[in-house]
């Protein structure tokens, strides 16, 4: 962040340094009037009073009366529950032990009572302890505390003095250790920046593009794999605005979140692959809620009402499972490691098989709930949480996601000789091949469902909700949908329920003919799954379209939904326009264009994949790579940078006359390959590759 006020250039650099659980404030002043100067800084922070940050905000005859702060040398201390708790943990740190600490500069006077601070008839806009240079050296005990330390600078004209102020949560000892190794503080935060930058670009460097679009490279080649990593990693537990009081990760959330960084880390990956396939029940159901602490074998089930109680989850839904699916088999494609098929993982209520078994139980629990059709039933919801159609209902996008995840065991059988199961697969796939194309394609678009009296939800004829995106794309991404099909079904989409800001989830919305079950009626036109522009789905459309060759249509998709593409447009955004959104309005709202929700969301992991294995078409296979970029035809030349098994890709891709999609010819070191597949077996540890599109 930076200031320039009345002749003061002032400079902070937050950042955690790197696998280290505090924060630094790292603070520069200079003094670029051309008299002397002398300031006084101050920094400031709250503490929590409880770490239960719902307690915090309710239960203030409680909350208000646990907490108190000490000043030592540098530092604030918080103590919460100082009597009781000696010695006591919260999530791994001493949890009566917050501090707030300044480093390489004295402290002048400080204060840890936040009304002290604010003082009365102030506010946050002019505290009356910065106001007059003095924070008054008052703690609280009792009430609110707050962590607030002052230094006075004396600046020469020119003149630059740096500190840093630290937050954390440590044991006093520590603190003070800490505290000190930021003596040199320009030395210290320049290393610790310098290390932090560093890695990022190690991980980021697995996978670079340079396309003549400066959207989609800072996309993907930045911003998009940062929020990939942050829904790897929190998946949707870490915002008080999105299930802030969520105690675990939600299954099909975490399964896809993991696809967005198998590209860039796929040994990262796996190892949270295999926590969840361990958090599978042994009814091949996934746990709907696996919580932090969830310790495989002896979980509790939606079958058990003492876990049902703890975590709210009084059903399974019907896609959790599958979505290990494209997970497992991207990872195994990525890195190569066949064996991981082979694994033995536990299951979350006892037993353990292998990672095949696992896939097969998988398909078993679906087998074992179908509905009215033989298709897989809707129970308590799909990938829309909205959409409850109930144990003899049927969701066609399960459907295309179970005959999806048929054809990825199905490449598993054949390379363990499975013939048993290969005959299985004969056997129950054309069924649901056959009840998708005779009972759910209506004319130029396929159905969503059925209800549990066999009512079907998303037909042609329906004064609303006639059209749904996702059926639309994941009947191309699975590989049912002919050739014929695809280009109808991807065509109405753009026709019914495209928008300037990307494709709404399904269209009109529901006002007057939700039926029973469809959730999102509780939501405004426009909004969220009743006909908002869910972002998810914008990586499955750009996906489909890829897949289809329609390069053109996959990027327009790319920058209608695409934070880069609304910099100049954040009056009508509103998020941050380097992050994606849980949702963006839809045409029917008065607002359409404003999004919500940011940075945890699947639409992390789902673009990315559109854009990376679509329109940048990598596709990696067990025995290699295939080479199948689908994009907007005035990209004449592009190159990517690509890591792929220990082994360097060096890519250029030439497309002179303006191809969307297909290739002339494939080289890799100067040989020709047959077709736009790279055997593993052909590559060196440097590769040159050139792929001729036109
Ligand atoms: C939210 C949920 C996710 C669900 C989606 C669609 O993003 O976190 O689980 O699939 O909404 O309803």
């Amino acid at each position: 962040m930076l200031a320039d006020y009345s002749g003061i250039h002032s400079e902070v650099l937050y950042y955690v340094p790197y696998g280290k659980t505090h924060e630094v404030w790292n603070v520069k002043v200079t003094n670029t009037s051309d008299v002397k100067r002398s300031l006084t800084v101050s920094g400031y922070c709250e503490f929590t009073n409880e770490n239960n940050y719902e307690q915090d905000q309710v239960n203030l005859q409680y909350t208000l009366f646990i907490t108190r702060t000490y000043f030592d040398k540098n530092r604030i201390k918080q103590c919460i529950n100082e009597n009781v708790n000696k010695g006591a943990t919260i999530n791994g740190a001493d949890a009566k032990l917050r501090m707030f600490a300044l480093a390489g500069a004295e402290v002048s006077s400080y204060c840890g009572d936040k009304e002290e601070f604010v003082g009365r008839y102030h506010s946050y806009a002019n505290p009356v302890g910065v106001e007059s240079g003095d924070l008054g050296n008052k703690l609280n005990y009792n009430l609110n505390s707050c962590g607030a330390l002052a230094t006075k600078v004396e600046l020469a004209p020119g003149e630059t003095k740096e500190f840093a102020f630290i937050v954390g949560m440590k044991p006093d000892a520590e603190a003070a250790a800490l505290v000190d190794s930021y003596a040199d503080v320009t030395a210290k935060c320049k290393a610790e920046y310098e290390e932090l930058v560093a890695n990022w670009h190690k991980k980021l460097n697995h996978f670079q593009v340079n396309t003549p679009s400066a959207e989609f490279n800072s996309m993907i080649n930045t911003w998009n794999a940062y929020q990939c990593f942050m829904t790897f990693i929190w998946s949707r537990a870490a915002s008080l605005t999105y299930c802030g009081q969520r105690n675990g990760y939600g299954y099909r959330d975490t399964v896809q979140d993991i696809q967005g960084i198998i590209h860039l880390e796929p040994e990262m990956a796996v190892e949270k692959i295999r926590f969840m396939l361990s958090a599978q029940v042994n009814n091949g159901a996934g746990l709907p809620l696996v919580v932090f602490d969830f310790v495989p074998g002896n979980s509790g089930t939606p079958d058990d009402p003492e876990w049902v109680k703890m975590t709210g989850h009084p059903a399974y839904r019907a896609d959790d499972a599958l979505w290990l699916f494209p997970t497992v088999y991207k990872y195994i494609a990525e890195s190569g490691n066949t064996d991981f098929i082979d694994e033995v993982i536990p299951y979350a209520n006892g037993g353990e098989n292998t990672v095949y078994e696992h896939l097969k139980l998988a398909i078993d629990f679906s087998m074992n709930h179908l509905g009215l059709h033989n298709m897989p039933a809707g129970l308590h919801a799909d990938w829309n949480d909205c959409l409850r159609l109930g144990k003899k209902g049927e969701s066609t996008f399960v459907a295309f996601q179970f005959y999806y995840a048929m054809n990825i065991l199905r490449e598993f059988a054949t390379k363990k000789n499975d013939t048993e199961y290969l005959a299985y697969l004969d056997k129950v796939q054309p069924e649901l091949y056959d009840n998708l194309q005779n009972l759910c394609w209506e004319d130029d678009r396929f159905i969503r469902g059925f209800m549990e009296n066999g009512t079907v939800i998303g037909s042609k004829k329906d004064p609303e909700a006639s059209m749904w995106l996702n059926p639309q794309s994941w009947a191309v991404i699975s590989g049912l949908a002919t050739k014929e099909q695809a280009e109808k079904a991807l065509e109405s989409v753009h026709r019914e329920i495209n928008s300037p800001y990307g494709v709404c989830v399904m269209g009109p919305s529901y006002v007057e003919h939700a039926f029973d079950g469809a959730l999102m009626l509780l939501f405004n036109p426009g909004t969220k799954e009743n006909g908002g522009i869910f972002s998810q789905p914008q990586g499955w459309i750009i996906l489909a379209e890829s897949l289809a060759g329609h390069g053109n249509r996959a990027f327009e998709y790319f920058m209608e939904s695409s934070p880069a593409a609304m910099n100049d447009k954040a009056e009508i955004r509103k998020l941050e326009p380097y992050c994606h959104g849980q949702f963006t309005e839809g045409p029917e709202s008065p607002f359409a264009g404003r999004s919500h929700v940011h940075w945890l969301t699947g639409t992390a992991s789902t673009v990315m994949v559109g854009c990376v294995e679509g329109i940048c078409g990598m596709r990696p296979d067990v025995n290699g790579i295939k080479i199948a970029p689908s994009i907007p035809s005035d990209w004449k030349e592009f190159t990517i940078s690509k890591d792929f098994r220990g082994k360097h890709l060096s890519i250029k891709v030439e497309n002179p006359n303006g191809a969307e999609s297909g290739y002339v010819s494939l080289t890799v070191n100067g040989k020709l390959m047959e077709g736009n597949y790279i055997p593993e077996t052909e590559l060196a540890d440097e590769n040159d590759v050139v792929l001729k599109m036109s």
